[in-house]
């Protein structure tokens, strides 16, 4: 018998949790949840209508009046906000940033919390993020922290840039990764840091398709 595992994948920026997931989810017909796609579509929404990333209250009204749509389309996650289609408005970097600079505000948390856990409450869900194991879904079955070096994960992001056609040079992301390493870490709310009992996993020398056997290894394990 399998039953409907809630697995939880933190970690910072670039150290793969997104395809990771993506690809354990699709695996196991797991539905993939990507929550910093809220927070960056929190940020895009902010910068269009005028709202500080610094103003808490305009922040979280925002962030609760929003209505979040999150559907597979193949291999691409589109997310909607208010029946708009923001999926690749909310990839930019500078948008990253915003979603860092708002993710720190407890209220903005606070509006998100509640959707995440009753997207996670059923099972069979892959949900990634910086806070998951730790404070959305602190009963998940499955805790996983994928962490990789900062100039692995900078190459990673510098070529994904260049893939999209968006180049940066490589120092400039390498920079900004780190600043936002440090503004996830050291925020007073839900800061980014692995779970006791999480799967520590570092991806700096292995492949991201050896990431997601491992991890799907240790979904098995545990009845997925
Ligand atoms: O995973 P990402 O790069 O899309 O996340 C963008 C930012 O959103 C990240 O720097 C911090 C914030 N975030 C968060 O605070 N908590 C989450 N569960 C997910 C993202």
């Amino acid at each position: 018998m399998t039953k409907p595992l809630t697995i939880a994948v933190d970690g910072p920026g670039s150290a793969g949790k997104g395809t990771v997931a993506r690809g354990v989810a699709r695996t196991l017909r797991y539905q993939y949840i990507d929550t910093g796609a809220m927070y960056r579509a929190v940020a895009l929404m902010a910068l269009r209508n005028g709202v500080s990333w610094d103003d808490v209250d305009g922040l979280a009204e925002l962030a609760s009046r929003l209505e979040f749509r999150f559907a597979f389309e193949g291999d691409v996650l589109r997310v909607l906000v208010d029946g708009n289609d923001v999926t690749s408005a909310i990839r930019s970097d500078e948008i990253g940033m915003g979603a860092s600079m708002v993710s720190k505000h407890a209220p903005v948390r606070t509006a998100l919390l509640q959707l995440q856990r009753d997207l996670g409450a059923a099972g069979g869900v892959v949900m990634d993020g910086r806070d998951i194991g730790t404070v959305v879904l602190p009963d998940a079955e499955l805790k996983v922290y994928l962490d990789a070096d900062l100039e692995v994960r900078a190459r990673r992001r510098h070529e994904e840039l260049l893939r999209r056609g968006t180049p940066q040079p490589y120092d400039r992301v390498r920079d900004a990764l780190a600043k936002r390493d440090r503004q996830d870490m050291e925020r007073a709310t839900a800061p980014l840091k692995a779970a006791e009992d999480a799967v520590m996993l570092d991806t700096t020398d292995l492949t991201i398709e050896n990431a997601t056997r491992a991890i799907l290894l240790l979904a098995r394990e545990r009845g997925a």
